[in-house]
């Protein structure tokens, strides 16, 4: 909070001068009456002091709304701040950060725990230094009036602090389970969310609700333990409330009657008493927020402190986009996604690709090729080995720069809610709305868009779920397109995408962008044929590069999926 607070200390102070201020004016209330009822024979003394107890009271609402007002918003702007701060680190998260981070968790953190913070700071500002300063001041109030009587006031507070403190600490642990249970609801949530069409696909509806409900009855279990252990502060307060009011009635009563204390500052006691079991029962509900806003501090501190794994290095070098030629060679890469792992994803990965080639890479389901072609945009750092993008480490490269430069239509389309032309200029928003179409135009989809009553600023649903398969894909395309790089890849772009599509596609893309490097990952033979380079992987290995023509001959792998896929032509006649 105080790395929060640095340089917004003010409107802090403020509102704690009004606390105080809220305070001093109470407090003074009981001495009041303690001189009225002193001196009831004294008329102008008992009016003189009544009319100032009004004050008081007036001055007490007015500082304590005032406190108030102030602890609202910055408890509101507090919430807003850690909002803003901890989106804007998910979005500086890197893929690896991105693996390890449950969506439905980062929900909760976003939600439920910045508004136990919220509510924790509202509380704090409103009791937190206001509540010992009232304890204190009353302290010595009642050491001045009535000194003999002091000692009750010291067992109240250790008493309390003995029975709040030992309530706090447990509530803490039950917090931190609480908020833990609360993420795996908004996970189960999450995930049923996104996968409700496979349920209801494959009639899996009752095991989710089971499963839901199991998860849901975890969570208000968790939920009832710190409840349960707050509810025993409230009988403790009012147990050592009727334990002072005893003690004062049995050992203050005959003090009054030998006249050692006068019969005022026994009832001032009484309302200082009060007052403290008073602030005393505010902190006993101030403190199991505190505990809770700190578990959730914590949760939040855990998102806030994370350093991404891919990160610029500190003297980069940012080279111009259209200076770059856009030769590609990978050295000695070898990457494993866990660092914990036993086997490497890819292994001993050396590949030259010159400028304006076209190499596409063939492969098993799992062989590694997206994970080759992410590691050129630093979605991941090579563990070991370099990717050099015309002679520079791509890990001296700001990812910003390289980004401009290395564009890629992921193998999974996403699009977001908006509009078409929102979405293809996603990665260059300072295109032209013909720079869009003439994308479009190029990944197929200025047709189907044409269509569209409202062509290019037709909406598009969450997901785009308003679109086919093959639609998002050439959408998603025509983002990767419309950022012109000087490096391109299509990561299995085309999957959805019918084979006649795809060719225009492909055909077309070099007048488009002409010269630049492009890598396309295929899971169709036909999608390769035309590539300068086809790479083959197995396993996380290379094990054959060439031209159709070549591995047709060298590569039995090749030979094998070219086989399975168009073995039905004769080969005489592609080769
Ligand atoms: N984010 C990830 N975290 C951990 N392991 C991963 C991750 N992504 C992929 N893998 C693993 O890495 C291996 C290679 O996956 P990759 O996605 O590169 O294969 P692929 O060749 O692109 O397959 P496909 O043809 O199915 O797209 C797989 O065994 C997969 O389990
Ligand atoms: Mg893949």
């Amino acid at each position: 909070m105080i790395q929060i607070y640095r340089g917004h200390w003010r409107p802090i102070a403020i509102s704690q001068v009004f606390a105080l201020l809220y305070v001093a004016f109470m407090i003074f209330i009981p001495m009041q009456v303690m001189i009225i009822i002193n001196n009831y024979q004294d008329i102008n003394a008992v009016i003189q002091n009544a009319v100032l107890i009004g004050i008081f009271a007036v001055l007490t609402g007015i500082f304590c709304m005032a406190n108030t007002v102030f602890a609202v918003r910055i408890a509101e702007a507090t919430g807003n701040f850690i909002r803003n701060g901890i989106f804007s680190r998910i979005q500086n998260f890197s893929f690896g950060n991105l693996d390890r981070s449950a969506t439905g968790e980062l929900l909760t953190r976003l939600t439920s725990d910045v508004y136990q913070i919220n509510i924790g700071v509202q509380l704090s500002l409103r009791s937190l230094l206001m509540a010992p300063f009232a304890i204190i001041v009353s302290l010595v109030l009642v050491g001045i009036t009535s000194p003999e009587l002091l000692w009750i006031l010291v067992v109240v507070l250790i008493l309390s602090i003995a029975t709040f403190g030992t309530a706090m600490y447990v509530m803490q642990k039950q917090f931190q389970t609480r908020q833990a249970k609360y993420d795996l609801v908004n996970n189960d949530l999450q995930e049923d969310m996104g996968g409700i069409r496979v349920v209801k696909a494959f009639v899996r509806q009752d095991y989710e609700i089971k499963k839901y409900r199991s998860i849901n009855d975890g969570y208000r279990e968790a939920n009832v333990n710190p409840l349960h252990t707050n509810a025993i502060t409230m009988p403790a307060a009012l147990f050592i409330m009727g334990l002072a009011t005893t003690l004062l009635v049995m050992f203050g009563s005959p003090l009054v009657v030998a006249g050692t204390i006068k019969i005022g500052a026994m009832l001032a006691f009484f309302q200082y008493t009060f007052i403290i079991i008073g602030q005393m029962w505010q902190l006993s509900m101030l403190m199991p927020q505190i505990v809770s806003a700190e578990a959730s501090a914590g949760r939040l501190k855990e998102i806030w402190d994370t350093v991404p794994d891919v990160q610029d290095t500190k003297t980069p070098q940012p080279c111009t986009p259209g200076s770059v030629k856009g030769k590609i060679v990978f050295e000695n890469v070898n990457f494993r996604y866990d660092p914990k792992s036993e086997t490497d994803t890819l292994k001993n990965i050396n590949l030259t690709i010159e400028p304006g080639q076209t190499v596409a890479f063939l492969g098993a389901n799992g062989s590694g090729k997206s994970t080759l072609v992410s590691l050129i945009p630093r979605f991941y750092d090579a563990s070991s080995g370099r990717i050099l993008i015309d002679g520079v480490d791509v890990k001296d490269i700001p990812q910003e720069n390289l980004r401009n430069i290395v564009s890629i239509a992921l193998q999974k389309a996403f699009l977001f809610s908006g509009t078409i032309v929102e979405n293809i200029r996603f990665g260059r928003p300072e295109s032209s709305y013909d720079d869009a179409k003439a994308a479009a135009q190029v990944a197929d989809a200025d047709t189907f868009v044409s269509d569209q009553q409202d062509t290019y600023d037709a909406r598009v649903a969450r997901k785009g779920q308003n679109f086919s398969g093959g639609q998002q894909q050439r959408i998603s395309m025509a983002r990767a397109f419309a950022v012109k790089p000087k490096v391109l890849i299509l990561d299995d772009s085309t999957s959805a995408v019918d084979i006649e599509t795809e060719g225009r596609i492909l055909d077309a893309l070099p007048k488009f962008l002409s010269g630049i490097t492009r890598l396309i990952v295929a899971s169709r033979v036909s999608t390769a044929l035309a590539a300068d380079k086809i790479v083959v992987l197995e396993k996380g290995e290379i094990v054959a590069v060439g031209t159709h023509k070549e591995l047709i001959k060298s590569s039995p792998l090749y030979m094998d999926i070219f086989d399975s896929q168009l073995g039905g032509l004769k080969k005489e006649d592609i080769s």
